[in-house]
């Protein structure tokens, strides 16, 4: 057993009891895999009244832990230090562009460049590293970042002030997704919805993927990044990034709340009347070359993940 599941386990209890956190409602959704249904099984024990599917601002439902809130705003002040803390992310961003070019690239009935504005949610953003390349993007129109951490968001929204070329194009907001309200139509939803680096670190997954899905206009795509619960994974990320080498910082990652990428595709396949053309990339950091595509990874840690609404015929 990795050593770290016992304290991810009473750290999820811890919140699930706090009596002046949110509370978490039952999920009505889960992934077949051991830690979706483990947390599905744990909220239940604590659920309160609002239903799950409501995608009302007002529901009382979170899929944001106080935990993780606090683990990351206080990385904040250093989020744009490319050398700092979140160094990993800045080198991943490249790839993200890369993974979410091949997907729309992958389908023929989308307009060729430049005559696509194209609308985007980032969900989780953190300090802005995708979101601010996404907006500097030629073929986009506006970019709608968000995100629970306040400190974490001050910090994007301050860095941002540096480029006035992004005040017409970039909207942050400090907000988890089910505080956001759903497009009025499908057609008033969003081209790319990117989650990347975040479902790691919410405790029900298959219902915040839920609440994502309704941002996705019809031939939009849902694109995240994540990685494989193993112990590959395990090794690589918890003991050696966070322990050896210190590339990440100590208590970023919880091995549990790790999701495979198959758990990932069957999830999205038991809703095939709404989604399509599922596409992954396994990736692998190499110290000193950054992130690289490695054909086979997704099995064994990090990969991105794509999937797409299934457009409109009508
Ligand atoms: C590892 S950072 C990734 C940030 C950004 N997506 C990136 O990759 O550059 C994880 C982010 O997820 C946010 N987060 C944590 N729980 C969340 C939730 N339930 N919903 C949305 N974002 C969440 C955190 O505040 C943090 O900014």
């Amino acid at each position: 057993m990795p050593p770290r599941i016992k304290p991810a386990l009473l750290r999820q209890l811890r919140y699930l009891h706090l009596p002046s956190s949110p509370s978490p409602v039952r999920c009505t959704s889960s992934f077949p895999s051991r830690s979706f249904s483990a947390t599905t099984a744990s909220a239940s024990a604590s659920a309160s009244h609002s239903s799950p599917n409501s995608t009302s601002p007002n529901s009382t439902f979170t899929t944001v832990s106080p935990d993780e809130v606090s683990h990351f705003n206080a990385l904040a002040s250093s989020w744009w230090d490319p050398q700092g803390p979140s160094r990993i992310l800045h080198l991943m961003n490249p790839l993200r562009h890369d993974f979410i070019r091949s997907c729309r690239s992958s389908v023929l009935d989308v307009p060729p460049p430049p005559s696509n504005n194209l609308k985007y949610l980032d969900i989780g953003c953190g300090g802005g590293i995708f979101a601010e390349s996404a907006a500097r993007l030629p073929t986009t129109a506006s970019v709608t970042a968000i995100d629970p951490s306040p400190e974490v968001l001050s910090v994007a929204k301050a860095h941002a002030k540096r480029d006035p070329a992004l005040r017409s194009k970039l909207t942050y907001l400090n907000t988890p997704i089910e505080n956001l309200p759903v497009p009025s139509t499908p057609q008033d939803g969003y081209d790319i919805v990117s989650i990347f680096e975040v479902i790691e670190h919410v405790p029900y997954p298959a219902d915040f993927l839920d609440r994502c899905a309704p941002f996705v206009k019809p031939g939009g795509w849902l694109v995240l990044s994540t990685i494989a619960r193993t112990w590959l994974s395990w090794v690589t990320t918890n003991l050696v990034a966070e322990d050896l080498l210190r590339i990440v910082p100590k208590g970023t990652h919880d091995w549990r709340k790790y999701i495979n990428e198959e758990e990932m595709k069957t999830y999205f396949l038991q809703k095939r009347a709404q989604w399509t053309e599922p596409r992954c990339m396994g990736v692998v950091y190499v110290p000193g070359l950054g992130w690289k595509e490695v054909p086979g990874s997704e099995k064994v840690g990090n990969y991105f993940f794509a999937v797409r609404k299934v457009p409109d015929t009508a």
